[in-house]
């Protein structure tokens, strides 16, 4: 085959490409389909997110609504991690996870869990959510992977007794953070200690790691004998795919995310209007 066939077969590739999204892009304007649920409990659930095919955009956005919880209870896809909140204008979705840890007894037997999260084609927003370490014999490291290139980072914090911490600073003294990168969308963080909490086991026990959202965290030095909260942490969502304006509803707008990870945009609602940009009729005038 010469180079003008092989041009015309590329030619050809591409009109097939564009015609599959065109046609993906025609079934999403018709979704989400009437008597879809909008709230699961007290979250609400503003498309293109949705519990089931009818309602969703596509399964990136699936939210599993568990009703043997009292309020029923909103989870990221198929997985456990609790859906607290789900913002349009900046692309937020607002979840929660327990720490990693490990805990040293009387004997130095230590007891310890990890925590991971897959969050497939979202990522963690990097200027929001930090990653933080709480201990006086303590480090902890946080592996990932920003698309397919791996990431590994880590903290350590120290202190010789609970009083010579300060509450609200996390600069090392039993509290650690450190920023994470943009596009991570998959984490594994392990706790470790130096010497098995052996010199500080009457107030600190254990080591803590966790990503959390940095404005709803201040340390205390109450967490150094004990966390047993789950932290909350931010998720960049868009939807992914090249912006093209007939995607988003009328009266919107699209852009591109300069996410690091997949290409994606998000839609917003043309100035003077108001309403879910990802709805065929979703902005209103004001
Ligand atoms: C939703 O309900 C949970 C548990 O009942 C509560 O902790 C949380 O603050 C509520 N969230 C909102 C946004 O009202
Ligand atoms: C709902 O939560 C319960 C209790 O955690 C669990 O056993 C059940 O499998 C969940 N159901 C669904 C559909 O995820
Ligand atoms: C380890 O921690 C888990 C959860 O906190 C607890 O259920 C378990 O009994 C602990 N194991 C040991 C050996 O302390
Ligand atoms: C990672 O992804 C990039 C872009 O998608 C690609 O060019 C590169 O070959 C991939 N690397 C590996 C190791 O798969
Ligand atoms: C930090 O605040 C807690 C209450 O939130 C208090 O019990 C503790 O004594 C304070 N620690 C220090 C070192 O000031
Ligand atoms: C997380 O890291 C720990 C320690 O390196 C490892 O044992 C565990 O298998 C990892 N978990 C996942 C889900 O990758
Ligand atoms: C941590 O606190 C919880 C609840 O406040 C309590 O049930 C648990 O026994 C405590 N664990 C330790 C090791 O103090
Ligand atoms: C989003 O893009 C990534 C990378 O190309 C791909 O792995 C993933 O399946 C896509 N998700 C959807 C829903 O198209």
């Amino acid at each position: 085959m010469g180079l003008r066939g092989m041009r015309y077969r590329i030619i050809a590739l591409v009109a097939v490409l564009l015609a599959v999204v065109d046609a993906t892009a025609t079934v999403a304007a018709a979704k989400p389909e009437p008597g879809c649920p909008d709230s699961c409990g007290n979250v609400s659930i503003p498309y293109p997110f949705g519990t089931s095919p009818e309602c969703f955009l596509n399964e990136d956005f699936r939210i599993t609504c568990n009703h043997t919880f009292h309020p029923p209870k909103a989870f990221l896809r198929n997985s456990n991690i609790p859906v607290v909140k789900i913002t349009i204008d900046d692309g937020g979705l607002h979840i929660t996870d327990s720490p990693a840890q490990v805990c040293y007894n009387t004997a130095s037997e230590k007891n310890v869990s990890w925590s991971s999260l897959s969050l497939a084609s979202f990522t963690f927003k990097n200027d929001q959510n930090k990653f933080t370490v709480i201990g006086c014999d303590s480090y902890a490291h946080i592996e990932g992977y920003i698309g397919n290139r791996s990431y590994f980072g880590g903290c350590t914090s120290w202190c010789d007794s609970d009083d010579s911490v300060t509450n609200g600073s996390c600069v090392g003294f039993g509290c650690c953070q450190v920023e994470i990168p943009k596009g991570l969308n998959e984490i594994n963080i392990t706790a470790y200690s130096y010497n098995n909490h052996n010199d500080v086991s009457s107030f600190n026990p254990c080591s803590y790691a966790f990503v959390v959202e940095e404005s709803k965290f201040s340390f205390s030095s109450t967490y150094l004998s004990n966390i047993t909260e789950d932290f909350p942490m931010v998720i960049d969502w868009a939807i992914n795919g090249t912006c093209t304006e007939h995607l988003c509803g009328e009266n919107a707008w699209c852009n591109k995310t300069d996410g690091t990870t997949y290409p994606g945009y998000r839609c917003h609602c043309n100035q003077g209007y108001e309403g879910n940009p990802y709805l065929s009729n979703g902005c209103q005038g004001m």
